[in-house]
């Protein structure tokens, strides 16, 4: 293991700087004519150079060798990855549930302990997203990117030491992390751990709007960190790994290609503390929309339909006066990929577990179990605290796909149907009543 970060960058979307040796920043400029030490300056552009300037994104990486030193790249075997669009199994419209995932019984690096759940979109227009679940035990020696996206963690289980071409980030289950498109990067860990990522095609997460909440509230950008400047530099023959037009390619390097010494700019990679999640809600009655919890969000072309979105339900206050409290019975146009971090979810009290998954795609109808809806309608509205509990969503407007391994997965729910079994219909007296406005 590397060595643990002592300091951070703070800020969402700032500009930063970094250097790991002084005088390794160049000043004033971004590509002087030698640069200092040696280093080579390279540009990373997360964002065509002709972005809004509010959009536009780019670090420029002072590095001991120039990333382009490679000699060519070989395919990988793809195993449990894939990539959108992908429609290997007929995607049906039922509710799909998957109990947690087992931890690998043979070494497995973070890498090999991807399994793709889920895919919309298409990775090569830059729209949609895949789902993958990790389960690991063993430190990457290999190095990854990803050019078909940025990457969303979400650490269910077991610490991640993420040693990232920008310098160190540390991510326990509560927190998450995020690694542009193209950064370079390796993973290590204590043991076992599980999680879930977002490989999110489209456009750069980003903090919502934040409308009439004001300029506060939700995610705050303060709390976003990013790594301090910190390189490699001693032989060391490396596999570089690249996700590149939904496939694994290699290729091999003598010495480590997290070799920046300083940077700076607006692309990096960050983490966030979800405890910090500045939570909104109602204080008269009704149950909002569960965009209300929103953490980041990745906008398509359409205003107010994102990529994907993601939520979280963290602990919180639920003081709504002649309310249903728990998430009320909806069918949606968005599609909605959950998972569970830790706790229960409040509106399934059994058989959804830390480290399990749900697809409620399209329309697909879904909302309380008849245990929750049962408890609820009973309920004493009184002011009460969901403590334990820390579940979260990938909510986007293009169907999530499963994939052949995650329908053919032993872990598939095939009773979850039954969940919605036993309601009891409304207690009418008699037939056909009038509607409203009827003569
Ligand atoms: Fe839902």
């Amino acid at each position: 293991m590397t060595e643990r970060a002592t300091a951070y960058l703070s800020g969402f979307g700032s500009h930063h700087e970094s250097e790991a040796i002084a005088g390794a920043l160049p000043v004033g400029r971004n590509s002087p004519q030698k640069v200092a030490f040696g280093l080579y300056a390279e540009q990373l552009s997360g964002t065509a150079f002709t972005a809004p300037r509010a959009a536009n994104q780019r670090s420029w990486l002072y590095r001991v060798r120039p990333s382009a030193m490679h000699p060519p790249f070989r395919r990988l075997d793809d195993a449990l990855l894939r990539t959108g669009p992908c429609l290997e199994a007929e995607c049906p419209p039922n509710r799909l549930r998957w109990a947690p995932m087992p931890m690998p019984s043979q070494p497995t690096d973070f890498i090999a302990g991807l399994a793709t759940i889920a895919t919309n979109g298409e990775a090569r227009k830059q729209q949609g997203v895949g789902v993958h679940l990790y389960a690991c035990n063993r430190s990457m020696n290999r190095v990854f990117y990803s050019a078909d996206g940025e990457l969303l963690i979400v650490p269910q289980e077991g610490a991640l030491e993420l040693a990232t071409e920008f310098g160190m980030l540390s991510i326990a289950p509560g927190e998450i992390a995020v690694i542009p498109r193209g950064v370079k990067f390796r993973v290590g860990v204590e043991g076992a751990a599980r999680g879930y990522v977002c490989e999110n095609y489209g456009a750069p997460l980003r903090l919502p709007e934040l409308g009439p909440i004001g300029s506060n509230g939700l995610a705050n950008p303060r709390d976003f960190l990013a790594p301090v400047a910190a390189y490699e530099d001693k032989p060391a023959r490396t596999e570089l790994v690249a996700k590149f037009g939904g496939h694994l390619w290699a290729t091999d390097l003598e010495h480590s290609p997290l070799d920046v010494v300083a940077w700076h700019g607006n692309y990096y990679p960050y983490k966030y503390d979800l405890a910090r999640f500045n939570a909104m809600n109602t204080v008269s009655f009704d149950h909002p929309d569960p965009s209300i919890f929103t953490v980041l969000t990745s906008p398509s072309e359409t205003p107010g339909t994102a990529n994907v979105d993601f939520v979280i339900f963290p602990p919180r206050w639920n003081v709504a006066e002649d309310t249903f409290r728990p998430p009320y019975f909806h069918r949606n146009v968005m599609s909605e990929f959950m998972g569970l971090v830790r706790g229960e979810y409040d509106a399934k009290k059994e058989g959804f577990l830390p480290g399990a998954a749900s697809v409620h795609n399209c329309m697909s109808a879904h909302g309380p179990d008849v245990a929750s809806y049962e408890a609820a309608v009973a309920a004493k509205l009184e002011p009460k605290r969901l403590a334990n509990t820390l579940a979260f969503m990938f909510e986007s407007r293009y169907v999530f796909e499963p994939t052949s391994w995650a329908l053919g997965s032993p872990q598939l729910d095939k009773q979850y149907d039954a969940t919605w079994n036993g309601f009891a219909p409304g207690s009418l007296s008699s037939g056909r009543g009038p509607g409203r406005g009827s003569q």
